[in-house]
C-alpha cells in the first residue's frame, strides 16, 4: 500500500474522536471506550477502513474495533471512511496486533476478522504473519469461549501455511473455500479494499473460520 505524506497527519489522529492513539488511557480494557456492554468483534488490519465501517453500521448490537499499526494507512482511513457520519459503535484503533492482550481482557472477543493480510512470503518474515503460532496464541486469550477467526485472502501460499498453522495449534476450521465467489459462504459477504481490487482483476478469494481449542 503506497501512501503519500499528510500534513499534520500526527495532530489528526490523535485528535480524532473514532481513532484510539492513547491505549494506556483505558487500563488494559479498550471495551471502556463504549459506552455498553456488547459483543466486541474486532479486525486486526483495517487498512482504509471500508470492511469494520460497513459492518459497524450494519450491526448497531455490535462493539467493533479497527487495529492499524501504520499512521499514515490510518490518515486515509479518516479521510476515506471516518469523515462523515461515525457510528457509534466502531472505534480505529493505532496499535499492533502483538500488544492486544494488553489491551484487551483475556475472554473478552467474540470475532476477530483477518482480511488480506500482509503475506510475508519471506521465510524469515514468517513470525509477522498474523496467522503465525505467536499470534494464535494471542487470539485464544482474548477469545470468548466460543470465539471465532474469520480468515480471507487472495494469497494461496498464506492461506495454505494458516490452514497448517491452524491444525498444528489445534483449532477446529468450520469453514473454508478456495473460491468464496463460487461458494456458499458469499451470500452477506462484505467487501474490503484489497478484495475489490483483487476480485476486478480476476482472482480467487480464499476464506475460512476457526475456533480455538479452549
Ligand atoms: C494488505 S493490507 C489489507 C487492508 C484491509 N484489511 C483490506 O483488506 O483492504 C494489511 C494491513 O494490515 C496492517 N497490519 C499488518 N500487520 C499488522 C499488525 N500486526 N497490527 C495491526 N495492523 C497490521 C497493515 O498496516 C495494512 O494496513
Amino acid at each position: 500500500m503506497r501512501l503519500r505524506n499528510i500534513r499534520g497527519k500526527d495532530e489528526i489522529a490523535k485528535n480524532h474522536p473514532k481513532i484510539i492513539v492513547n491505549t494506556s488511557d483505558y487500563n488494559g480494557d479498550l471495551r471502556k471506550a463504549f459506552e455498553n456492554s456488547n459483543p466486541l468483534h474486532i479486525e486486526i488490519g483495517s487498512g482504509k477502513g471500508l470492511f469494520i465501517k460497513t459492518l459497524s453500521e450494519k450491526n448497531p448490537e455490535i462493539n467493533y474495533l479497527g487495529f492499524e499499526f501504520n499512521e499514515k494507512v490510518i490518515q486515509r482511513n479518516i479521510i476515506h471512511q471516518l469523515k462523515a457520519h461515525i457510528p457509534s459503535n466502531l472505534f480505529i484503533v493505532d496499535a499492533s496486533a502483538e500488544v492486544l492482550r494488553c489491551l484487551l481482557p483475556n475472554n473478552s472477543v467474540e470475532k476477530i476478522y483477518l482480511n488480506f493480510s500482509d503475506p510475508w512470503p519471506k521465510p524469515r518474515h514468517k513470525k509477522r504473519r498474523l496467522t503465525s503460532p505467536g499470534y494464535l496464541d494471542i487470539y485464544k486469550t482474548i477469545l470468548s469461549q466460543e470465539g471465532e477467526i474469520e480468515f480471507k485472502t487472495d494469497n494461496e501460499e498464506l492461506f495454505n501455511y494458516s490452514l497448517e498453522m491452524l491444525y498444528q495449534n489445534k483449532w477446529s476450521l468450520f469453514e473454508c473455500t478456495n473460491d468464496l465467489y463460487h461458494s456458499e459462504y458469499l451470500d452477506g459477504n462484505i467487501q474490503t479494499e484489497y478484495e475489490m481490487k483483487f476480485v476486478h482483476m480476476g482472482k480467487k478469494i480464499n476464506k475460512l473460520k476457526a475456533k480455538p481449542y479452549k
